[in-house]
């Protein structure tokens, strides 16, 4: 397939068979994601592993624990549907035969230093972009390969725990779950904005 065919056709997968994923496609995942730019060459990136299925379950109940609580706290009937429509889009990674936990790490950027703008978002805006970078990698030498994945943020909900328990320590951060196997649905793509739409030129 040529890359602009892998662009397109990549969708995100949220329920896969139960086929293992071989240890040499997670290094070939590993490869592509180590090839993704990054700020200052820093390669921030790290990739967890995880196929126990222990592990996965506690995950997701600490995710699922995050909604509960903040079920709590939501304003109205409304919103609380919507938090519980949003309960399985942020859990089915537990389903997946492997799912990599993608790590970042924050390095305030020199302006931010000097401009004292400590902690603020465009602060640490080049380090999560380098691991954005690296997953979109993933992604897609994943789908090229045969294999399903799902961006998501969702989880993260529930980041601190999350990172309890699979003893990530700060300042590393988590940026994102990917559940990985063999895709088990073949999903439309959802639309795109017009071309035009997304861009104009400045003369
Ligand atoms: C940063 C990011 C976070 C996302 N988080 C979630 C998520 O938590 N749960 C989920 O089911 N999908 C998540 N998605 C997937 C999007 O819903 C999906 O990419 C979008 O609907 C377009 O569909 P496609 O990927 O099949 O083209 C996320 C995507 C991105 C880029």
């Amino acid at each position: 397939m040529e890359l602009a065919e892998i662009i397109k056709s990549r969708r995100s997968i949220r329920k896969f068979t139960d086929a293992d994923v071989p240890d040499e496609i997670i290094q070939k995942l590993a490869e592509a994601a180590r090839w993704a730019p990054s700020p200052t060459n820093r390669q921030g990136t790290e990739i967890i592993v995880i196929r126990n299925r222990d592990l996965k379950d506690k995950m997701a109940e600490v995710v699922k624990q995050s909604i509960n609580e903040l079920e709590t706290k939501v304003p109205n009937e409304d919103a609380l549907q919507t938090l519980r429509d949003y309960g399985n889009y942020f859990t089915f990674f537990k389903e997946a035969p492997v799912v990599l936990v993608i790590t970042y790490r924050p390095k305030q950027s020199i302006t931010g230093i000097l401009t004292g703008s400590s902690g603020k978002p465009r602060d640490y805006i080049a380090d999560i972009s380098g691991t954005a970078a690296a997953i979109q990698n993933i992604l897609l030498t994943a789908h090229s390969l045969g294999y399903g994945t799902c961006w998501m943020t969702g989880p993260l909900i529930a980041e601190e725990p999350l990172a309890d328990l699979l003893e990530i320590r700060p300042p590393r951060r988590l940026a994102a779950i990917v559940p990985l196997g063999i895709p088990a649905e073949q999903p439309e793509a959802p639309k795109r904005k017009d071309i035009d739409s997304i861009f104009r030129v400045v003369e």
